[in-house]
């Protein structure tokens, strides 16, 4: 069967004890003992154990072609898991372009020691291959397409240099989702996902995933500290994620076919300086990006605004389908300006505005940008 089928059905699962179609949602936080002590059920307690939960990671590893999937509270949830499991003073490797908390934080963990860091410039293979120090790196984090720079890695390259030298690759896939990339048939070792944008896809949950390629030793301290910590939504929540992730396959393509005409649109626009989308011939990733990427390149296009940060503003505060919120990956339209929200210390340029492109008439939502960037150069 092919993933979109698998999506729609869930895996074409039904409650065995009713018959329903619909999946039921557990509440339940802990699950009764038989006499001899056994859990029949196979659940013990609702930490990390649920019914919900393992139908959600059960239909994202397999879209993934993964071996397992584990849902955590958030996208951050997940990705600071993975760093918790690595030794003191593990040599890591991360790209200078991520999102702006993850590599926040990953500099405070440098700075305490934790973790020894080290960022290179997205998708330069010579700047990793430099920067790997055999016996001492333990991983490599890779984020393709970037947020919100929409650089891209080749993940199959950044595999192979780093398993030769035994570290683990890791990928934020999150602007990708597995309609466009399946980065563990690539050789990545784990995907990190946010699952609070496509893959739930209604701004309505806040949820993380990550999944394997294999179930070793790493995937149980994963296992082990997510139990630990408790780093996990609640039922509800990964119900609706479910029910998010079986219409994937028609949401997420159709935003990256709308995203691609705004970027074509913004690219023509004379206040445009760039349009940054990996569906751009001429984005100097266009072509990895072919290779690795299937059915679109994405629902994340930025722009760069001649005139500075305050023509941008002032794009942002003209447009009028786009809603000025933080964010992406929902079904509806939003714009920011994406140095102000990242603060000081962003090194996003400043006349940058990412846009998330929903699944709204693609017309519309070009014809709003269009008439914000009219004005902004009136
Ligand atoms: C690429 C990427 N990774 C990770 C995260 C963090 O996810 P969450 O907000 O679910 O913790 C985000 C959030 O915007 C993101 O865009």
């Amino acid at each position: 069967m092919k993933p979109s089928t698998l999506a729609a059905q869930a895996l074409g699962w039904i409650e065995p004890s009713t018959r329903s179609v619909t999946p039921a949602i557990y509440p339940s936080t802990t699950f009764e003992r038989a006499p001899d002590g056994s859990y029949p059920g196979g659940h013990s307690y609702g930490r990390d154990q649920n019914p919900t939960y393992r139908q959600a990671e059960a239909v994202l590893a397999r879209l993934e072609s993964a071996a397992s999937a584990l849902l955590f509270a958030s996208g951050m949830a997940a990705a600071t898991t993975v760093l918790e499991t690595l030794a003191p003073d593990a040599h890591v490797i991360a790209p200078e372009q991520m999102y702006w908390a993850m590599r926040l934080w990953l500099r405070q963990l440098s700075e305490r020691r934790r973790i020894d860091l080290e960022l290179v410039p997205n998708g330069d293979l010579d700047a990793l291959r430099r920067a790997v120090k055999p016996g001492r790196t333990r991983l490599v984090w890779v984020e393709t397409p970037a947020n919100p720079t929409c650089a891209i890695t080749d993940i199959a390259a950044t595999a192979e240099l780093a398993h030769k030298i035994g570290a683990v690759v890791v990928v934020d896939s999150t602007l990708a989702t597995p309609v466009h990339c399946r980065p563990i048939e690539l050789g990545a070792d784990l995907v990190m996902h946010s699952a609070t944008k496509q893959l739930n896809g209604h701004t309505d949950v806040l949820a993380g995933a990550l999944v394997t390629a294999r179930e070793d030793e790493m995937w149980d301290r994963i296992k082990r500290e997510r139990r630990m910590r408790g780093a996990i939504l609640g039922s509800f929540e990964a119900w609706l994620l479910l029910r998010g992730m079986r219409t994937l396959f028609l949401r997420v393509p159709a935003s990256a076919q709308s995203a691609q005409h705004v970027a074509e649109v913004l690219q023509r626009h004379s206040m445009v300086a760039q349009s940054l989308y990996p569906g751009l011939p001429d984005h100097p990733g266009h072509a990895i990006a072919r290779r690795q990427m299937q059915n679109g390149f994405g629902a994340l296009v930025s722009c760069r605004v001649r005139g500075g940060e305050a023509a941008a503003k002032r794009v942002v505060a003209t447009l009028q389908i786009f809603k000025n919120a933080t964010s992406l990956g929902g079904i509806e339209s939003l714009v920011e300006h994406r140095a102000a929200v990242e603060g000081p210390d962003s090194q996003v340029p400043r006349d940058l505005l990412r846009l998330s492109i929903g699944i709204e008439d693609a017309d519309d939502l070009a014809d709003d940008l269009v008439q914000a960037l009219d004005k902004a150069n009136d």
